[in-house]
């Protein structure tokens, strides 16, 4: 990469801060030769369950394991429903039909593009059985009005905190609302493992207990298998890498949240651009620094045409940039047969026209930032 061009994320620049301790700590693994549900996960999961406020944690092999088990080990199964943001990445949904449920799709919140709960509110049929509530990009969905309607229709509360760990709210973690809530250590996350992983969270000792068999083969004891399971486990390598990165994780946030300030910034009079919502009882971890591009009239058939066109400058500049996401999940073929149509969730469906997240990692420099800032606010 030339020095003048900038990535979305740069985790090269990551691993060059932390080489040695990362060597070291996988070395131990190597020395030892216990590779699967060993002593480094037991003690990860010990420190995520304490960073995150919660009494249990179980490691997974991604966060969408995390997801489907989390469903499963809540009872989700067979002819119930789950209701989640349209406004999400695919996993949220595919848990959902790998758990045997079928997906009901809300519309976002157009502040902080997380699920409205009224939306949530009515969806809920008799089916109904959970609801996700994705911490999109880092910051809390309204956790509050969740957790009340969840009381108030007896419904399981899921956190999908993959791109939230580390975020509060109101003083409490993000992933330490709900039922339980699953994260995802997939590398470019804020804590990002050297391959797959993932982890439940919950205070609930049966769902703990659950997950834990179901993520090795159902066994209550040595090849006795009390119910039909999988193989997800976190293993021992992204274990002892994570507990290293974990040590560094709230100054990376820090750092991320700087970024952010800085962003902010330098947005302030740019009218076609707002700014992340940063409400102010919550800490957004920003995994994703993601503007909103104002779609314009009279610039052609295409609403998504003014982001892409900035889109393009970026990377003319050598600027990275990304699209979270660009198709909601009811407009997704995935789920066709669910019979989704456009104009059905017009906050999602305006989201995936004017999203456009820049880069933002710990290492950036000021300097870079305000490249890419500028860059931005020349084309606009
Ligand atoms: C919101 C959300 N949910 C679920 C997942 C799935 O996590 P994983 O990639 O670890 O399976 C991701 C990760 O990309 C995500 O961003």
């Amino acid at each position: 990469m030339s020095t003048r061009e900038i990535p979305m994320v740069d985790l090269r620049a990551q691993f060059a801060t932390i080489e040695k301790e990362v060597r070291q700590a996988i070395d131990e693994v190597l020395t030892t030769q216990i590779f699967i549900l060993g002593p480094q996960l037991e003690a990860f999961e010990r420190e995520m369950a304490q960073y995150c406020g919660r009494r249990l944690a179980i490691g997974v092999a991604s966060g969408t394991d995390a997801l489907t088990l989390a469903l499963r080990a809540c009872g989700v199964g067979s002819g119930d429903e789950v209701i989640l943001p349209a406004f999400t990445f695919l996993a949220t949904a595919g848990a959902v039909i790998a758990a045997g449920a079928r997906p009901v799709f809300a519309d976002s919140d157009p502040k902080t593009l997380n699920i409205d709960p009224e939306s949530v509110r009515v969806l809920v049929t008799q089916r109904t059985k959970a609801v996700i509530a994705v911490h999109l990009y880092g910051g809390a969905a309204e956790m509050n009005a969740l957790l009340e309607l969840a009381s108030r229709r007896g419904l399981v509360l899921i956190e999908d905190n993959a791109q939230s760990l580390g975020a509060s709210l109101s003083g409490k973690k993000l992933g330490s609302f709900g039922t339980c809530a699953a994260t995802s250590f997939y590398p470019s996350k804020n804590l990002g493992a050297y391959g797959d992983a993932g982890m439940i969270l919950t205070d609930n000792d049966e769902v703990a207990e659950r997950v834990a068999r179901l993520r090795n083969h159902g066994q209550t004891g040595r090849y006795i298998g009390a119910e039909p399971g999988c193989n997800s486990r976190l293993d021992e390598i992204q274990a002892v890498v994570l507990r290293v990165k974990a040590r560094y994780l709230d100054r990376w946030i820090a750092a991320r949240r700087s970024h952010a300030a800085r962003y902010k910034q330098r947005f302030t009079n740019v009218n076609a651009i707002r700014t992340p919502s940063d409400e102010p009882n919550s800490v957004h971890s920003y995994y994703l620094y993601t503007v909103q591009i104002a779609s314009e009239r009279g610039l052609g058939d295409n609403p998504a045409v003014r982001r892409d066109h900035v889109a393009r400058h970026l990377a003319s500049r050598g600027i990275a940039s990304s699209i979270f996401y660009p198709l909601p999940l009811h407009l997704q073929p995935a789920y066709a047969s669910l019979g989704g149509k456009a104009g059905q969730l017009p906050v999602a469906e305006r989201a995936a026209h004017e999203v456009l997240s820049l880069p933002l990692y710990p290492e950036m420099t000021t300097e870079q930032v305000d490249r890419v800032a500028d860059s931005v606010i020349e084309v606009l």
